[in-house]
């Protein structure tokens, strides 16, 4: 169910839910009935996160939203704010947003960082529910009284499509196993791909071995499912450049004969989250139109322990005749995202960022909310992080230390697959390294923010969708990075 966001000066009579940022300092619109007195004898600071519910006498609902500090406000906070509101009053029909208070921000991220808040917020993945009611929530008003009024339109329409595609990607990740191998997820795509104009090539396992595309296949060998590297283009006019988007799409990660305990499988239905980002952002590029050419990989295949897999110090040849002794089978994503990364390289595009749920060390680094990157190149990584800032999506920075590239040194081979027991999320960047030759790269380890386990914010519990956003506004910043490596 889609909701309609539309713009008015005065609240309409026929929203039953009326949201109101409140501020610290600022002043309380009285129109809506609310009053700072009234507010603060309720326990209402106006702290961001906070909301309070007043019921009206003509039956209305007005939630306070907490924004805090007037002078700090930004998008990030109204997003959240947005989100909080949407499920606050998830009930109603027709939603009612006053825009009083976002005086510094400008109209169209603010249009658009509340729709996304909204629709985020409103998310409820009820596939497999017996209840599959959705939030009631089918129309958001956005009151503004001043001449932000029209921007803000225009950039909820693009929030709205952003958040569609965030929905897009939480879905797929969420989705069961059993109805989603790389097959079905290749198919979704083709799909998708002619329902929004992008290019589209799919290369099944014939292919992929005429290919060389040595890490997908010896990955798939245990599995009955076929596996599927897919590439995506969009190709506007007068593009400034050419950028791969390159994601891991472990449909399954039983970890191979190097087989995970039950608990270490639970969320492993979201390995395949880097593919649905890549997938999911792409799917909005013809909308947003950003002036760059961007081809998307997706390294899909399920990693199981059947008969045929492949079995630890076996090798791999890749096409660009590199060799891998796999030390452990469940080192699988930098073997799969390897066969693309040659590919893009190949390409000859001008920068690359590959999403992948990757290590476990790197959830062990930085925690659950945030991802890490790596990189080759200082100023391409600078804009994927400026990027996710933007976005507030939570990114930080890990190093890829030469010296720690002999971890990888194998006896028979080119290198290992693993690096030992320390450092793995820098080892695993290392080992990625190794197959983009001289083009700008940064590497998005999204192992912790892949999952929420609560509802809160813009975030749902399960998949979070994470990197949809951080790339859609990456692309639309992009500039060519400067050709020197770090
Ligand atoms: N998909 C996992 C990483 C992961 C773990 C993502 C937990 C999200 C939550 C990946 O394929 C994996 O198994 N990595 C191993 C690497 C190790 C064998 C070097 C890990 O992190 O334990
Ligand atoms: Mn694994
Ligand atoms: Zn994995």
């Amino acid at each position: 169910m889609a909701i309609t966001f539309t713009t008015a000066r005065t609240v309409p009579r026929r929203a039953t839910a009326v949201g109101v940022p409140v501020t610290t300092s600022g002043p309380v619109p009285r129109s809506v009935g609310l009053s700072r007195a009234v507010l603060t004898k309720a326990g209402f600071e106006s702290k961001v996160g906070q909301h309070h519910l007043v019921t009206r006498p003509d039956g209305t609902t007005v939630v306070a939203l907490g924004v805090g500090d007037p002078e700090k406000l930004t998008d990030a906070v109204l997003r959240k704010a947005a989100a909080t509101f949407a499920r606050a009053a998830s009930k109603h029909t027709t939603l009612a947003l006053t825009l009083t208070d976002a005086g510094r921000v400008d109209g169209r991220r603010v249009g658009q960082a509340i729709a996304e808040g909204i629709v985020l917020g409103s998310y409820r993945f009820s596939t497999y529910k017996r209840d599959k009611t959705p939030s009631a929530v089918a129309e958001v008003v956005l009151v503004a009284e001043d001449r932000r009024h029209r921007s803000l339109a225009g950039g909820a329409d693009k929030g709205a499509a952003i958040a569609g595609a965030v929905t897009f990607a939480r879905d797929l990740a969420n989705t069961p196993p059993v109805d989603l191998p790389a097959r079905v997820l290749a198919e979704k795509a083709v799909e998708l791909a002619s329902r929004v104009g992008l290019d589209i090539e799919v290369w099944d396992e014939h292919r992929l071995a005429d290919e060389r595309c040595g890490g997908l296949l010896a990955v798939n060998r245990g599995s009955v499912e076929p596996p599927r590297l897919v590439k995506l283009t969009y190709s506007p006019r007068n593009a400034s450049g050419t950028v791969a988007l390159v994601g891991k799409g472990v449909m399954f990660d039983s970890g191979g004969l190097s087989l995970k305990t039950n608990d270490g499988m639970l969320t492993m239905k979201l390995d395949m989250s880097g593919a649905a980002a890549v997938l999911a952002a792409m799917s909005v590029l013809p909308a947003v139109r950003p002036n760059v050419k961007v081809i998307g990989y997706l390294c899909c295949t399920d990693n199981m322990p059947g008969a045929d897999a492949q079995k630890v110090s076996d090798t791999i040849t890749y096409r660009d005749g590199t060799t891998v002794e796999v030390m452990n089978t469940d080192a699988e994503g930098r073997l799969v995202l390897a066969d693309a990364l040659i590919l893009a390289a190949e390409a000859g595009v001008d920068a690359i960022v590959d999403i992948a749920t990757l290590t476990g060390a790197c959830v062990g680094a930085l925690g659950k909310n945030i991802a890490g990157v790596m990189g080759n190149h200082d100023g391409w990584t600078a804009q994927v992080r400026a990027a996710a800032d933007a976005a507030d999506e939570g990114v930080w920075p890990l190093p890829l230390p030469a010296e720690y590239r002999k971890l990888l040194d194998s006896e028979i081979a080119d290198l290992k697959n693993v690096g030992g027991p320390f450092g793995g999320a820098l080892t695993a960047g290392l080992f990625l390294k190794e197959f983009v030759g001289d083009t700008p790269w940064a590497h998005l380890d999204i192992a912790g923010p892949m999952r929420s386990d609560a509802d809160e914010g813009w975030l749902s519990k399960g998949a979070t969708a994470f990197g949809v956003r951080t790339f859609v506004e990456l692309l639309e910043r992009y500039a060519a990075p400067i050709p020197a490596r770090s």
